[in-house]
């Protein structure tokens, strides 16, 4: 499985923080945030991970990623020229994933679950990670037939039978928001290359997501940990205030 780590994007909720670098490389308590999600992907042995970003923070990216030597796997970076949407720049990494199955996560997500076994266990479909938050609406919200295990530690693959995804719906089925964690065979290049664009003007990931569900061929886990898309004020702040608090307990 290759590792695809989504970092482009105008971060324009963080501005004027993002006028100066890349959302992904703000810094959360002691580590830019880019360092979780792709922790994650080492965490579950991926070694090799191409990095998508826009062209204005890329010199950034690479002076602070290098070659991965010192992270134990060798990059290769991608510049997505505008930011057309997250399957859009998922998309530009067709060659480097090559046929395989890839985990495509996005630079701004933080995952307190270990979802190594899930992401070691992928065989082919497509896997989403859910997450139940108090405001759906700001996220890819899944709506559900029934849960199980709710309690366990991880939720066992297909526990949870997915029946709707919809990108940031008015009125939101369930409270299960679709974390930034992405599992899919090299199929979804192809459901890529098929996408409209939305009615934002962008290839959504939720679209490409959808093509798998409508085909029966996703699956879905349950978070029980904390996740924070720290993409806003609010939430980069609580993810600093988190992982000091996890720091400091250690
Ligand atoms: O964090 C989870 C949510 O992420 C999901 O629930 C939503 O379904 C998904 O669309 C996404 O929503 P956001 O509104 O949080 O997406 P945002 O525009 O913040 O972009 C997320 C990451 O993807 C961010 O690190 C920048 C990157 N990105 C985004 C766009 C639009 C790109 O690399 N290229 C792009 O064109």
């Amino acid at each position: 499985m290759k590792g695809v780590l989504i970092c482009g994007g105008t971060g324009s909720r963080l501005k004027p923080l993002t006028e100066i670098t890349n959302k992904s490389l703000l810094p959360v308590y002691d580590r830019p945030l880019i360092q979780f999600p792709l922790q994650t992907l080492l965490a579950a042995g991926i070694r090799e991970i191409a990095v998508i970003t826009g062209p204005e923070h890329m010199d950034q990216m690479t002076n602070f990623l290098g070659s991965g030597s010192r992270f134990g796997c060798p990059f290769g970076f991608r510049v997505q020229e505008k930011p057309e949407g997250i399957a859009q720049a998922l998309g530009l990494a067709e060659e480097f994933v090559d046929g395989d199955s890839v985990c495509a996560i996005l630079g701004d997500n933080v995952f307190f679950d270990d979802l190594s076994p899930i992401i070691k266990n992928f065989k082919e479909g497509a896997h989403v990670f859910l997450k139940e938050v108090s405001d759906p609406e700001r996220f890819g919200v899944a709506g559900i037939k029934h849960t199980k295990n709710r309690n366990s530690e991880i939720v066992t693959r297909n526990s949870v039978h997915v029946l709707s995804l919809e990108e940031k719906p008015k009125h939101p089925k369930s409270n299960l928001a679709m974390t930034g964690c992405y599992l899919f065979d090299a199929r979804c290049f192809e459901v890529i290359r098929h996408l409209k664009p939305s009615h934002r003007g962008e290839l959504e990931i939720t679209d490409t997501c959808r093509w798998f569900l409508e085909h029966d061929d996703l699956s879905a886990t349950i978070l029980v940990k904390d996740w924070i898309d720290a993409g806003t004020f609010e939430s980069l702040f609580r993810a600093a205030e988190m992982v000091r608090s996890q720091r400091t307990a250690l």
